[in-house]
């Protein structure tokens, strides 16, 4: 299942006889920072260190003397139940003669080179008394400070073996005190952060929904050491499970007043079957380390994305018009012909039909039916996508489509054909969330008709260049007919089916730009990013919260995946709308046709604009200015690598009265001896230009005195671009 196992060189293998009395010093370094792994004189793998790199690397050899007790099982790196260690375990497994006890030794270690800046090192770790080996996996991102770990489990034992606990990752952290930023919220209200200092015990961070999993909270957090970590300042760890089902993250500080994070799959209703030499491989466990603060750590962390994970990291982006706002579920083909139009007009790179174009006997007219039934609806569109797909070639315009190909209404002929692919309690009533049930893709026959829906969708239309992948309901009464005796199988199965059919589409259509939605942001983690180009954030397109939801997001995903459309919610102005979109992916989803000449002059000049500062937005380093929960207005400036062009969004988001920023807003990451010409861009016809407009600064100037947006009630967004003049 994991992808990274192929490696080139093989450096160094080290190996040491089950429960080695020598001991083992592991250091896996990135740039910046050391994570020490260290085996005690019983050959137990346990963390003796985990910040910045020491300045000596002989010196991570005595890390492992920094142990109260000689063998602390607190420290453990993968911790095994039900032995000598008494802490929440990494690894919990039931073995074939019934027995749950676990320990884990020693065995051998190995690093290779993938490609420039990235390794693996691998750990093989043993139980001595029953035949059950775990591996551990360290992938290294060094110039990124990224390391993503996950583990391998085999069982060589004769009968089957149960995984109750299987974590990609047991870290354990030391600080005098751990502050914990974690995210909850619901269908619109996305990324609500709170902060919190962790006490003794254990916190847990997980979800049990299945498949809309990060619904209620995702599984990305930060977890500061010793004081709450300011933007440029203090050390902060990110962390994020790459798994779009469900997580369980629990932090513990324990009785050595460590922090121990176990991360991974949520083993709730989930012990694993493991038959005779079967192996079962986690997700990766993601996380970066900065002991400069919570801005430099999203940087490395975009920096990754960009370049290893998302796909298309570093490519292009479509603009769009899409339909959803404006007609929702009441369209035919003149008025997609209408919308294609606007496209045109507006000067977007493509259109996008969203729900409602299928089903026959149970047509899609609301969300009470037809999901499931993927053919065109023939009164809506008689000629097919086909037809709208060539109208938008004519015109210079791109077409994408909506699909939910993991959903069923009750009311649709799927439903009644494939009774046993529906997620459901045999013997219990249905419960519906929207109005529809779940697919099971634990079973390799609906596999292969989600395949097909998307590859028929592209086959029959070859000009077809978006997709965007929804996903509404939760799973309740979890039931797989496929499964049979083997239902706790079910939710790793589900998820793993969905990368299967996910892994088969990007075979065959590699770099098709697809955007990952769940209802809004319900669904979006690595391991989904890993097929996608880009997130939808929330349906909540109300700018203002858009402000917020986007700000929070920001820290963990680049602005290239983060697609924004500017929409008729909220009671901004439209260029407050625009201004907001910007800031990631732009879009539309507004009746173009019904726009006041003005507006539309507007819509288009941004476009334009937004066609010249998209590189800086997308591939830049982002600087959160000014935090828009705690000033009157969220400044964020976009640099790029060569520190010659920025883009500052200034946003008012506090109607109170006289509210506005009354300081210079500093800039950052700046040539402090180069000029910079700033412009106020995005303007509304008609509107004056600030103060700023036209004016010469020093990159030093900018970053220490700073300018000044103007940014009040009746200037309530600023865009500010800032190019170095030769010379
Ligand atoms: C939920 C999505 O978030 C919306 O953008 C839209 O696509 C609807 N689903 C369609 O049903």
């Amino acid at each position: 299942m994991n992808r990274y196992l192929h490696r080139a060189t093989i450096l160094a293998i080290f190996l040491a006889p089950l429960a080695a009395a020598t001991q083992t010093t592991i250091p896996i370094l990135t740039a910046h920072n050391a994570l020490v792994l260290h085996t005690d004189a019983s050959g137990r793998l346990l963390t003796s260190y985990m910040g910045e790199r020491l300045a000596d690397t002989k010196d991570y050899g005595q890390t492992g003397a920094s142990y109260r007790n000689a063998e602390d099982i607190l420290s453990s790196a993968y911790t095994p139940a039900g032995s000598t260690s008494l802490a929440e375990p990494a690894i919990a497994i039931t073995h074939a003669d019934g027995n749950r006890s676990l320990d884990l030794r020693y065995v051998s270690h190995s690093t290779s080179v993938e490609k420039n800046n990235v390794s693996l090192t691998t750990i093989t770790l043993k139980d001595p008394v029953y035949a059950v080996e775990v591996t551990l996996f360290y992938k290294v991102f060094a110039n990124e400070d990224v390391v993503e770990q996950w583990s391998r489990i085999v069982n060589h034992e004769k009968g089957n073996i149960v995984l109750d606990k299987y974590a990609s990752a047991n870290l354990c952290l030391r600080a005098g005190s751990y502050w914990l930023r974690q995210y909850h919220g619901d269908w619109a209200r996305e990324m609500q952060p709170e902060e919190t200092r962790l006490t003794h015990g254990i916190k847990t961070i997980d979800t049990k929904l299945g498949t809309r999993a990060d619904l209620f909270g995702p599984s990305v957090f930060m977890v500061s050491l010793d004081k709450p970590a300011g933007e440029d300042e203090g050390s902060v760890l990110y962390g994020s499970v790459e798994w779009s089902g469900n997580f369980r993250i629990d932090l513990e500080v324990d009785p050595n007043d460590q922090l121990r994070i176990i991360a991974g799959i949520n083993n709730y209703a989930s012990p694993y079957v493991l038959s005779p030499n079967e192996t079962f491989t986690t997700p990766a466990f993601v996380y970066t380390f900065s002991s400069t603060g919570k801005g430099d750590a999203s940087r490395r962390m975009h920096r990754w994305a960009r370049d290893y994970k998302i796909v298309d990291g570093r490519g292009n982006r479509l603009t769009l018009l899409n339909n959803w706002e404006s007609t929702y579920f009441g369209f035919n083909e003149d008025t997609l012909r209408g919308l294609i139009k606007g496209a045109k007009n507006l000067g977007v790179d493509l259109f996008l039909l969203d729900d409602g174009w299928f089903g026959n006997k149970y047509p899609r007219n609301d969300d009470h039916a037809g999901l499931g039934d993927w053919q065109e609806n023939r009164r809506k569109l008689p000629n097919g996508i086909k037809a709208l797909v060539k109208e938008a070639q004519q015109d210079g315009v791109k077409f994408g489509i909506w699909v939910e190909p993991e959903m069923v209404n009750p009311r649709s002929e799927l439903y009644f054909r494939h009774p046993d692919w529906v997620v459901k309690q045999p013997a219990r009533e249905e419960k519906y969330y929207r109005n529809q049930l779940v697919l099971d893709l634990a079973n390799p026959a609906v596999q292969d008709f989600v395949y097909n829906i998307i590859d028929s969708l592209f086959i029959k239309n070859p000009g077809l260049a978006y997709l965007k992948w929804d996903c509404n309901a939760v799973i309740y009464n979890a039931y797989s007919v496929y499964l049979k005796d083997r239902q706790s199988q079910f939710y790793v199965d589900y998820v793993r089916g969905l990368y299967h059919v996910l892994d088969r589409i990007r075979a065959k259509y590699p770099t098709v730009p697809m955007m990952l939605c769940s209802g809004g942001g319900g669904r979006v983690d690595y391991g989904a990013l890993s097929y996608f180009t880009e997130y939808w954030p929330s349906d909540n397109t109300d700018p203002l919260e858009r402000v917020f939801i986007q700000w929070e997001y920001s820290y963990f995903y680049p602005a290239i995946a983060s697609a924004n459309h500017v929409t008729n919610w909220g009671h901004q102005p439209l260029k407050f709308r625009i201004d907001v979109a910007m800031m990631g992916k732009l879009g539309f989803d507004i009746p173009v046709g019904k726009l006041p000449a003005t507006d539309l002059a507007f819509c288009q000049g941004a476009l334009k604009l937004y066609n010249e500062i998209k590189p800086v937005i997308w591939q830049g380093d982002v600087y959160r200015l000014a935090d828009p929960y705690k000033a009157d207005c969220a400044s964020i400036l976009y640099v790029d690598s060569a520190r010659s062009s920025a883009v500052l969004f200034n946003y008012l988001v506090n109607n109170r009265y006289d509210a506005g920023n009354k300081l210079p807003v500093r800039l950052k990451g700046l040539d402090p001896a180069r000029q910079y010409r700033v412009q106020e861009v995005n303007r509304y016809p008609g509107a004056p230009a600030g103060r700023e407009d036209g004016k010469l600064y020093s990159g030093d100037y900018l970053m220490k005195v700073g300018l000044d947006p103007q940014v009040h009630a009746d200037r309530s967004s600023v865009v500010l671009q800032l190019k170095t003049i030769p010379g």
